[in-house]
């Protein structure tokens, strides 16, 4: 397995959050070199394709050293193989967050026991963010400002049309 120098923040990513960006962030400081994965194969069930989220990835990410964007497909352990990436880094949230992740990291761990599984917490404003939640208020015509770069929020408007996302703020 690959040095734990290089760590690959996996995930669906559909889209990006605040949340998301505050782990890059956090990653990107202990890290010196910064994988951020889009997982490919739930293309069909996606608001945005693979090359959006990876577009608006690179868009955000553009200013942070050590960051790189890619996709993968198939195991998220055998991709780390193939970058010589030694951390997988995951954002722990709520305590609801444990069970799904302490799963993969175990069954990820059986498969590579040299590839170590990282937890960060992003910032408490995040905490209770979601690319679902996001989505769904985006498509109910509510503004998601302050939850998604605002690369994120006018791709989400384009989607939604007129009535989306920041074009129809209630009290
Ligand atoms: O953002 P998500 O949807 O929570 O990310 C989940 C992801 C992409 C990390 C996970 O589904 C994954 O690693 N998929 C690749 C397939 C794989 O390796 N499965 C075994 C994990 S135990």
């Amino acid at each position: 397995m690959g040095t734990p120098l290089t760590a690959i923040y996996p995930g669906s990513f559909d889209p990006l959050t605040l949340g998301h960006v505050d782990l890059i962030r956090r990653g990107s400081r202990i890290f010196p070199r910064l994988v951020v994965a889009v997982l490919r194969n739930r293309e069909k069930s996606a608001l945005f394709t693979v090359a959006e989220r990876m577009e608006m990835l690179h868009e955000v990410t553009a200013q942070m050293p050590g960051v790189e964007i890619a996709e993968f497909e198939g195991l998220l352990v055998d991709f780390a193989e193939k970058v010589g990436a030694g951390a997988l880094l995951r954002g722990i949230r709520a305590i609801s967050d444990y069970e799904y992740e302490f799963q993969m990291a175990w069954m990820n761990r059986r498969m590579a026991p040299a590839l170590e599984t990282v937890f960060m917490m992003p910032g408490e404003d995040y905490a209770y963010l979601s690319s679902r939640l996001v989505k769904e208020v985006a498509a109910g015509g509510r503004a998601v400002t302050g939850m998604v770069p605002p690369a994120v929020e006018a791709r989400l408007r384009a989607k939604f049309g007129e009535t989306a996302a920041s074009a129809r703020q209630r009290p």
